[in-house]
């Protein structure tokens, strides 16, 4: 079997490229990636030479580069690829209209042309927009995203939708909440907040640190993914979520704990205009369905994370001063 992963140079992605691998002995990887800021080929440098695992760079939005990284079949599209963060896409719109919008349609028609009779869809809880202090999201929550980056998720969100219920193209959408663990760019909550605590620099708090998040570790998000891959039902959507709800300042709190550090680093600032108040996911669905769970505890999982962070400074400080992207010419200089 051959799965076409787009964007698993990335975060998630490239925890999940590495549990197939290890876990899936009969499935062959094409990772599609155009290498954006965000993606970074030293994050599976430990697989780049696996015999079943094969990269090829460049852009959902461009067709005739998917069509081609395509060619020899594929059994199922796992589309990852997109511009993620919220706080650049109030900078800055179009690149989110371009791969997550343009480039969702691209990789739809494409992969339904080539008889890809599995498409996957990756998708965020932030499609339904904020809630109040009480419930949660269901799969039946009407759609209301408020920052152009969810409302770009919740466009691919619906053409992914129109492409089963025009065509009957077999898609399956899946809408997580916010992870953490090893690999994520440091300008999301979590990674920042360690590695400027382990460099003793200022913690930027939004306004009072009172806006709440459902963490969720990568590897039981990855995990849900592949359950899905496997056994979602086409035309269906299954949220997934850790069940995990905290307050910003107390993830901070909680960092600056484990890493023994002083809370007069924490600095209150600005708010991010249009910022979502709480996120918090029912995922009773995929649980009951697909018999999926998240098993990592909060506490547990940021402790991992917090020491992947101190053992891979190199990593993250590469990541931080841009010098990674060098890697990818160093890397495939010879090859
Ligand atoms: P990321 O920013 O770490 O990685 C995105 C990857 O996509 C990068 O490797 C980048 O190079 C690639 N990419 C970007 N534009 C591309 C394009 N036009 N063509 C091909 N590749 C392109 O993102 P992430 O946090 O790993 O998120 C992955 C997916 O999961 C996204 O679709 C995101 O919306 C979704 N998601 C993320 C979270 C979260 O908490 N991080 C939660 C729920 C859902
Ligand atoms: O809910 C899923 C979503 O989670 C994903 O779809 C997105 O791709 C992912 O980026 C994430 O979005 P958030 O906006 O929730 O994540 P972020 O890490 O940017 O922020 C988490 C919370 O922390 C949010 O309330 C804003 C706050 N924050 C963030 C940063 C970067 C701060 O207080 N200070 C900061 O410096």
């Amino acid at each position: 079997m051959r799965w076409f992963v787009t964007g698993g140079a990335g975060f998630i992605g490239s925890n999940f490229v590495r549990l197939v691998l290890q876990e899936r002995p009969d499935v062959e990887i094409v990772n599609y990636d155009a290498l954006t800021y965000a993606g970074n080929l030293e994050n599976l440098a430990d697989v780049s030479d696996h015999p079943r695992y094969r990269f090829v760079r460049g852009r959902i939005q461009d067709e005739a580069s998917v069509r081609e990284a395509m060619a020899g079949g594929v059994d199922a599209v796992v589309n990852f690829a997109a511009e993620s963060h919220v706080d650049r896409s109030i900078v800055g719109a179009m690149p989110f209209i371009e791969t997550n919008v343009v480039g969702t349609q691209v990789m739809l028609d494409v992969a339904r042309q080539a008889g890809v009779s599995r498409f996957v869809h990756v998708s965020t809880d932030e499609v339904y927009g904020s809630l109040g202090p009480q419930g949660a999201f269901t799969e039946s929550t009407p759609l209301a995203p408020n920052s152009p980056y969810s409302a770009s998720k919740a466009a691919s969100d619906l053409l992914v939708r129109a492409a089963w219920h025009t065509h009957g193209y077999p898609t399956v959408i899946t809408r997580c909440s916010n992870n953490y663990g090893p690999y994520q760019f440091p300008e999301k909550l979590i990674p920042l907040m360690i590695s400027n605590a382990l460099d003793d620099k200022p913690l930027p708090v939004y306004g009072q640190g009172a806006n709440v998040r459902d963490w969720i570790h990568v590897e039981d998000h990855c995990r849900g993914i592949l359950a899905i891959v496997e056994r979602g039902r086409a035309g269906e959507v299954y949220n997934l979520g850790g069940r995990s709800e905290r307050a910003n300042l107390d993830v901070v709190r909680e960092i600056l704990r484990q890493l023994g550090k002083s809370e007069s680093l924490i600095r209150y600032v600005k708010d991010r205009p249009g910022h979502d108040l709480r996120y918090a996911i029912d995922c009773t669905k995929a649980e009951s369905e697909l018999g999926w769970t998240r098993t990592w505890d909060f506490t547990a999982g940021l402790a991992q994370t917090i020491r992947w962070y101190r053992d891979h400074a190199d990593w993250w400080r590469r990541v931080r001063d841009g010098s990674y992207q060098k890697f990818y010419d160093l890397w495939y200089a010879d090859r």
